[in-house]
């Protein structure tokens, strides 16, 4: 059989190391995962109460409408239930969307270094990947500007941008918006936005009555707590979500999944508890890490990129020795630099002494 092209060539994207393999490779027990900007509470207690409710009814197929998870979505961020795209995850409903509207062969802007997803699917669907370097850590949408052609179909931006935390401040957004042509798709990932803090970041939700054609994409999986049950949305124009449901599977959305995202709405008590441990966490962790001297870029997100002074694989191992799974981001063109998101206090302290531990000793190897 012969292999597309397309497909020899991809690279699988490389998850977060789970906390069993770890326990299962070094003998560790108490090992602590700060890698894949996970929610360290917990899911949201009110999305468990509702799927365990729901655990009777698995017999039947879910709702492939997802009608009442449309219904209270729509409620909560004001947008009718029409715009209202549902997903296993919301890197299911990126995918959709390339799946929907990217012709083979035709070009899609991304920035990098930014989620890895979105390289390798545009790759999988057959398209063209332009891939825009950030300047200064954040996405520059001038420069993604310019790349634009009559082969351009598609830009993915991502506010705050993976791995680097950073935003698009609203001017800059707003200057860039007004000047993409009508017939190019632009994809907005704010799977971080929940944690932004600077007043100056847009809010997608503000832009989809633009008149562009604009899918916003947010997840249940980091504020909500709820990354293991895969429920994702996007929000669009209903023209735009009508074309998208044409081509996922009925039931793509599974009912516990429908059933937890229900609960978590309700759970504010929930968000705002996680807003604020993330808040004070990366508070300490980002005034720890100055006072080791060490480079980062300030996040408003619920993760810090740090630069190492050392290959980010080599710290990347010790820390796993000492049962703690952070992210090298060699894969992501960072040699240098490792990424930790925020966990409980006690995690963050164990971080940081691992990290001091680690560093000196190395530095020490290195003077010897
Ligand atoms: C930028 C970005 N978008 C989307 C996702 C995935 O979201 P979901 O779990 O909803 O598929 C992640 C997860 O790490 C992410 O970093």
């Amino acid at each position: 059989m012969k292999i597309k092209k397309s497909i020899l060539a991809l690279i699988p994207y490389p998850p977060g190391k789970p906390i069993e393999e770890l326990t299962r490779e070094y003998g560790i027990q108490s090992v602590i995962k700060l890698a894949s900007n996970e929610n360290p509470l917990g899911p949201s207690p009110l999305a468990l109460r509702a799927i365990r409710k729901a655990l009777s009814q698995l017999h039947r197929y879910p709702d492939g409408s997802g009608y009442y998870l449309k219904q209270s979505l729509g409620r909560f961020l004001g947008v009718s239930p029409e715009q209202i795209l549902l997903g296993n995850g919301s890197n299911e409903i990126i995918e959709l969307a390339l799946k929907t509207f990217l012709k083979p062969g035709f070009e899609v802007i991304s920035p990098v270094p930014s989620f890895l997803v979105y390289e390798k699917a545009v790759q999988a669907m057959g398209g063209k990947n332009i891939l825009v370097p950030l300047k200064r850590f954040t996405i520059d949408l001038e420069a993604i500007r310019g790349r634009i052609n009559p082969r351009t179909q598609i830009i993915i931006i991502n506010n705050p941008n993976n791995p680097t935390g950073t935003i698009i401040k609203r001017k800059i957004w707003e200057r860039f918006l007004s000047s993409i042509p009508d017939r190019v798709l632009i994809l907005l990932d704010e799977a971080y936005i929940d944690f932004v803090e600077d007043p100056d970041c847009p809010n997608g939700l503000d832009y989809l009555h633009s008149g562009k054609n604009l899918i916003v994409f947010r997840t249940f999986s980091k504020a909500y707590g709820l990354a293991g049950l895969r429920i994702g949305y996007g929000l669009t124009r209903p023209e735009l979500a009508d074309y998208i449901n044409r081509v996922r599977q009925p039931f793509n959305v599974n009912s516990l999944a429908q059933a937890g995202a229900l609960g978590a709405l309700k759970d504010q008590a929930f968000y705002e508890k996680t807003l604020s441990l993330v808040r004070a966490g990366k508070k300490a962790i980002e005034g720890e890490l100055a006072r080791m001297g060490l480079f980062f870029v300030p996040s408003q997100t619920n993760y810090i990129l740090i630069k190492v002074p050392q290959k980010a694989q080599v710290v990347y191992e010790a820390m796993l020795k000492k049962g703690i799974i952070i992210r090298s981001m060699k894969e992501y063109g960072l040699e240098e630099y490792i990424r930790v998101n925020i966990g409980l206090p006690e995690e963050n302290r164990r971080f940081l002494r691992a990290l001091k531990q680690v560093l000196n000793r190395k530095i020490n190897i290195r003077q010897d």
